[in-house]
């Protein structure tokens, strides 16, 4: 088996997290230094991490987590997908579980869970971090008040909670209600878009974990394709993917330039979610929803999780998004006509 081109394909994926981050030395030094004011007994400061997609700010923020783990004692990090727990109350209840306080899932009254959950924090000399990545949507879902309460837990009630905000538009949190946004942002930091030999550095590094072989040129080719749409690591990434898996239909054991120009060609201006939300609407931010959490769905089972939308009207905003870019649709012969609906790769 030695001769395959692709000897890692795990690497590649959207969930791995590599051991190392160029380029982002430094952030990692400024936020893990913020953190350990916590094992010093000093509350970290309240940051927000700001910049475009695909420029390591989960990434970051997972490694230096990854990193601190030895913390445990007083220290309590979280690090919260605002995808996944997408509302003000999803988020609070996670912040009480942190402290060890089962707060009731829904109807109990939100001041309660703030001021239970600290009052525990406070009375186990605990300090909290609250990682909120992709905070974005819940603000543009209009739970950005989350944030305001858990300041309150600091301001009001004594407790040691920092809230770290991580987005993609700088513009959306400087949008908030001022008496928000100065409770919870203390310090900033931008992660700019990646220069192309940062990109070079990053994915040639991946390459190695990936590939059996490759040519350097497949890879500058491909930096050069990510660093011309916005600077974006996870494109670059997952043009690596697909090259590879050229290569492999072609029975190639080493990546060539040409699998990177012709996975590059099928790749161009795929607008990104993270992008295209605005225009999005609340059913079709479910659909991508589910399709993160599931990788693909079928038509019908995609209608059946969705029995309050009739099914003529899924199908318009299935047909939106594969307009824009952000899932691929294919239909499948066999019995009846089935459609498997994915998201695009980089996504
Ligand atoms: N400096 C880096 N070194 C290695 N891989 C990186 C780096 N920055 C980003 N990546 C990879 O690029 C992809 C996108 O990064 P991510 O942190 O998810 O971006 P963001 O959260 O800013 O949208 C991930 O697969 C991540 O592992
Ligand atoms: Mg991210």
């Amino acid at each position: 088996m030695n001769n395959e081109l692709i000897k890692n394909e795990n690497v590649l994926l959207p969930e791995f997290l590599p051991d190392r981050l160029p380029g982002r030395e430094r952030e990692i030094e400024d936020i893990a230094y913020n953190f350990k004011f916590a094992l010093n007994g000093r509350k970290p400061e309240n940051l927000l991490i700001y910049g475009p997609p695909g420029t390591g700010k989960s990434a970051v923020l997972k490694y230096v987590i990854g990193q601190l783990e030895e913390f445990s004692g007083k220290v309590r990090i979280a690090y919260i997908n605002c995808w996944h727990m997408g509302t003000r109350y999803g988020v609070l209840g996670e912040v009480a579980r942190m402290v060890g306080y089962i707060s009731p899932v829904r109807g109990g009254a939100v001041e309660d869970i703030i001021s239970r959950t600290a009052e525990i924090a406070k009375k186990k000399g605990l300090f909290v971090v609250v990682v909120l990545d992709e905070l974005d949507r819940l603000v543009a879902s209009g739970h950005g008040d989350v944030l305001y309460d858990i300041s309150r837990m600091n301001e009001v009630y004594g407790a040691k909670i920092s809230v770290v905000g991580i987005v993609n538009d700088f513009q959306l949190v400087m949008g908030l209600d001022p008496r928000i946004r100065s409770s919870v942002v203390n310090k900033d930091i931008e992660f700019k878009a990646y220069t192309a030999p940062q990109l070079k550095q990053i994915l040639l590094e991946r390459a190695r974990l990936a590939f059996t072989n490759f040519d350097d040129d497949a890879i500058g080719l491909i930096a050069a394709h990510a660093y011309n749409n916005n600077g974006d690591a996870r494109l670059g990434i997952s043009l690596l993917l697909s090259a590879g898996r050229i290569g492999e239909k072609r029975g190639l054991d080493r990546l060539t330039v040409e699998c990177a120009k012709e996975a590059a060609a099928q790749k161009s201006f795929v607008p990104k979610v993270e992008k295209a939300e605005v225009v999005l609407g609340d059913v079709e931010k479910r659909i991508i929803v589910l399709l993160k959490e599931r990788g693909e769905i079928k038509s019908g089972e995609l209608y059946g999780k969705m029995k309050e939308i009739n099914e003529r009207t899924l199908r318009n905003h299935l047909a939106k998004l594969e307009e824009s870019g952000i899932i691929t649709i294919e239909e499948v012969v066999g019995k009846g006509k089935t459609r498997i609906i994915r998201l695009r790769e980089g996504q």
